[in-house]
């Protein structure tokens, strides 16, 4: 496992992203908002 995709990109998203973020994989967040991929950035 070295990619992972996080669908919603808010308060839930945007900390699992940061947690696989952390530890070296890929991540890609998928939000309806650019302002939600842009927070979780
Ligand atoms: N926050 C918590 O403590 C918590 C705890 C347990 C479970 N949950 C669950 O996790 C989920 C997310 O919660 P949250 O607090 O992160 O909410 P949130 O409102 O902060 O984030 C949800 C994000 O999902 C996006 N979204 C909605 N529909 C989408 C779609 N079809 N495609 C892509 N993005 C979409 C929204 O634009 C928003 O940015 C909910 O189902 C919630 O019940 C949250």
């Amino acid at each position: 496992m070295k990619n992972i995709t996080v669908i919603g990109s808010g308060t839930m998203g945007s900390g699992i992203a940061h947690c696989f973020a952390q530890y070296g994989l890929t991540v890609s967040l998928v939000d309806l908002t650019q302002e939600a991929l842009d927070n979780a950035r």
